[in-house]
């Protein structure tokens, strides 16, 4: 799809209303993994050369419409500015006399962090007066919070009817890395999904099957496919309601010649799922009352040995239940052999992202989408509402309609 980029907007000296997803875990005011935060600085420091004052918003978590104190941006402001070496004020409002007062002040090279988009029930409505109260604080619209590119809200799609809008650097870079993985990839091409459910990602497995020679099933997820295969998987997640879908799966795999691959042994604990020891086992020795907490070596190299150090592979889902470190031993694994093999290796955003960050191998993969929902919709090949809002005629077309 052809979306406007910063180079199609003239940007010097403008009042620039830049969307970012600043959507960060904030503990009793502390900032934990700030990534997205410093994933948005390519755009702001475009922006800061060109002369720009920047009027940033973001949502935070899910107030659903309320004011939650807890969700203030607040800190995610003193954090970003501490990043940016820049300062950055915050602004307790996103609309209204404290927001309109601020934005009209702002000199170039000045930003401010307006309040939680989501404290307004307007925000997640798409409601065209809260996005015109938006749109009317600056001169043009950025939009940078690619994991937010999927949500229809007044922030994402409303404010492009009123501003000359286009994505930022973060959003183009994104879409071609997540989407370029899966139209132009290195051969063979390996995709990796975990996670909890199956139900969660149909859309993603259908279109992968599309694109890719094999398909590797991790986390839960593997337990409902190991199930319908007849294998005992305990007690461990599964979904026998989606059998039948697992069954089409396979049939469209076999259909476009893509092998899929299951774990054959791995990690089980018989007493919690939060806690080990965790026994090592093949998957016939896996017992009634047993859970599936971790996938191991096996698996990891039948994924990874097949590429023989060529052609790339997307991961999306990590293979064991990470948050526990004692099973994240296999997803931690292939992290390492894929790192070995040196093949391009797009992670796709959520719980993956969040486990290659922690564990300090961010830098080591081609690309770690922000994205959690968002890079699955690209994934998937649903439609991206942000995106579809900077199309390239369209949003022209809007933008005059929205200054007449
Ligand atoms: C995310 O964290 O994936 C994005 O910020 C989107 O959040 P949402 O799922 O609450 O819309």
């Amino acid at each position: 799809m052809k979306f406007r980029t910063l180079r199609d907007l003239n940007l010097k000296n403008k009042k620039v209303l830049l969307r970012v997803d600043y959507n960060v875990p904030v503990s009793s005011g502390i900032v934990g993994d700030p990534l997205r935060i410093e994933a948005s600085f390519d755009t702001i420091r475009y922006l800061l050369n060109r002369n720009c004052s920047i009027i940033l918003i973001s949502h935070l978590g899910r107030p659903e419409g309320k004011k939650v104190p807890a969700l203030s941006l607040e800190p995610v402001a003193k954090k970003a500015s501490m990043m940016l070496h820049h300062p950055i004020t915050f602004i307790p409002e996103c609309v209204g006399p404290k927001a309109e007062a601020a934005a009209a002040d702002l000199k170039p090279g000045e930003i401010i962090l307006l309040e939680n988009t989501r404290f307004h029930k307007a925000e997640d409505d798409n409601d065209p007066v809260f996005a015109k109260q938006l749109a009317s604080l600056a001169e043009v619209y950025v939009d940078d919070a690619f994991a937010n590119i999927h949500r229809k809200h007044a922030s994402i799609v409303g404010v492009t009817h009123f501003l000359d809008s286009a994505a930022g650097l973060l959003v183009e870079k994104e879409v071609k890395y997540v989407s370029g993985a899966l139209l132009h990839p290195a051969k063979p091409r390996v995709a990796v999904v975990g996670g909890a459910k199956v139900s969660t990602k149909i859309g993603v497995l259908d279109n992968l099957i599309k694109h890719v020679d094999r398909l590797a099933i991790g986390g839960a997820m593997a337990n409902t496919f190991l199930a319908e295969a007849g294998h005992e998987v305990g007690k461990s997640k599964q979904e026998p309601d989606l059998f039948g879908e697992v069954r089409r799966i396979r049939k469209d795999a076999k259909a476009f010649g893509v092998e899929i691959v299951l774990p054959e042994e791995g990690v089980v604990v018989s007493k919690s799922l939060e806690h080990g020891p965790g026994r090592f086992v093949h998957l016939n020795e896996v017992a009634k009352d047993d859970y599936i907490v971790d996938f191991g070596p096996k698996t990891v190299a039948d994924i990874v040995h097949p590429l023989n150090f060529h052609g790339s592979i997307i991961w999306n889902g990590p293979l064991g239940i990470t948050e526990v470190p004692e099973f994240a031993h296999g997803s931690r694994l292939l992290a390492d052999n894929i790192i070995e093999s040196g093949v391009a290796c797009i992670i796709g955003g959520g719980e993956t992202a969040a486990f290659v960050n922690e564990q300090g191998l961010h830098d080591e993969f081609s690309w770690v989408s922000t994205g959690g929902g968002a890079s699955l919709a690209l994934m998937s090949g649903s439609e991206l509402p942000g995106l579809t809002a900077l199309q390239k005629e369209g949003s022209k077309i809007l933008a005059s309609l929205g200054r007449s």
